[in-house]
């Protein structure tokens, strides 16, 4: 198999270009990223000398490069391209517009182009957030009407319904995933976890929104990738499958959780002031996938926390060449001086 893969230099991607070239000995991998702030060629770079594995700089918000790329042929597209921070899409949501909507739209044109000479399955990785949020009780299923909340799902939930839209009306072979919160190696240090680690390990304060008691469905990284696998090769056309840990955590517990494994005191955990519109609540019911198709979590939260905060004590050098430059202007306008 050909694939083309969007976006592979962020966290996901990456993480999942290693997973799929390990287990796929025979199959050849394209990774178009575009290399924004969040784009790391270092998450890959143990790959680079790999006979199949290719790398294209480019935008999947380009119309010309994405006819020509997916015109040359390819037997599947796994779009994780995206602009992929709540608070930044609070800040200036444009990018998140071109990139999410148009840039998903740009590739199915490009694929419906092509369709149905070459029949190229599309795999739109989407996010738990286009639900909106639950209170004290409730769960998400892919039944539950759409409500998004910020500038970023909003964009994620319209690039869900121009999928299902292409689907339905030009036959493309097209599936949805929605995951719910990941965390492991290489992920960017504006995200709640490896902040707080790679904060954690330099004595720094841990900012916690609001009261703390918001609450995510943590999954490590790769049971995210196994479960993408098992919907490539086996998810139905036209569906839509939803990803989650069953790792249901208050943020304060995950902030506990984590100067706990660094022998770190609590008294590092600052309150700041809370996310606007910040939702409260989510959790998944993976049980159409599980199945459907046999996928569960494999990871318990506490052995992948364990992994992750190992990972970034001995990964140093990875975090803090990023936290330089634009991340500090952007952590400034966050967090203040401290
Ligand atoms: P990330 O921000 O770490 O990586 C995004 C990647 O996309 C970067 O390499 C960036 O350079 C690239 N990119 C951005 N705009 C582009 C463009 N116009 N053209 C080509 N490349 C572009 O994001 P992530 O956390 O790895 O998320 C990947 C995908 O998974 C996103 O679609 C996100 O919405 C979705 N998702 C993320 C999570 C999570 O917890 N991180 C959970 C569910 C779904
Ligand atoms: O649910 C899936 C989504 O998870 C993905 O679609 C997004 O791409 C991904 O960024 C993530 O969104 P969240 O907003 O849930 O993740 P984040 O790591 O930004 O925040 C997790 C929780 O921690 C959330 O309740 C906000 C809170 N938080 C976050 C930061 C950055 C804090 O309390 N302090 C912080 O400094």
């Amino acid at each position: 198999m050909k694939i083309l893969v969007t976006g592979g230099c962020g966290f996901i991607g990456s993480n999942f270009i290693r997973y799929f070239l390990k287990s796929y000995p025979n199959d050849i991998l394209i990774n178009v990223d575009k290399l924004t702030y969040a784009g790391n060629l270092e998450n890959l770079s143990d790959l680079s000398h790999s006979p199949r594995y290719h790398f294209i700089r480019g935008d999947i918000a380009d119309v010309s490069q994405m006819e020509d790329l997916i015109s040359k042929g390819v037997d599947a597209i796994i779009n994780f391209a995206a602009e992929s921070h709540v608070d930044r899409s609070i800040q200036d949501p444009n990018a998140f517009i071109r990139t999410n909507v148009f840039g998903t739209f740009v590739l199915l044109e490009a694929v419906r182009k092509v369709f149905p000479t070459q029949k190229i399955r599309f795999i739109h990785i989407s996010t738990d957030e286009v639900y909106g949020s639950l209170g004290e009780t409730g769960i998400f299923t892919e039944k539950m009407p759409l409500a998004p909340n910020s500038p970023y799902s909003a964009s994620k939930a319209s690039a869900d319904m121009l999928v299902r839209a292409y689907h339905h009306t030009y036959g493309l072979p097209a599936s949805v995933t929605r995951c719910s919160n990941n965390f492991g190696p290489y992920q960017f240090p504006e995200k709640l976890i490896p902040l707080l680690i790679s904060n954690a390990i330099e004595d720094k304060e841990l900012p916690i929104y609001g009261d703390g008691l918001h609450v995510r469905d943590w999954i490590y990284v790769e049971d995210h990738c196994r479960a993408l696998d098992t919907v490539l090769h086996h998810g139905r056309e036209g569906e839509v499958y939803n990803i989650g840990g069953s790792s249901e955590l208050p943020n304060l517990y995950v902030a506990k959780a984590i100067l706990d494994k660094l022998g770190k005191p609590h008294s590092l955990i600052r309150f700041v002031t809370d996310r606007p519109g910040h939702d409260r609540r989510y959790a998944i019911d993976f049980s159409k996938i599980e199945g459907e198709l046999g996928w569960k979590p494999s990871v318990p939260f506490e052995e992948g926390i364990s992994r992750t905060v190992e990972w970034y004590k001995t990964h140093r050098d990875w975090w803090k060449k990023i936290k330089t430059g634009e991340y500090l202007d952007y952590y400034k306008r966050m967090y203040g001086d401290r």
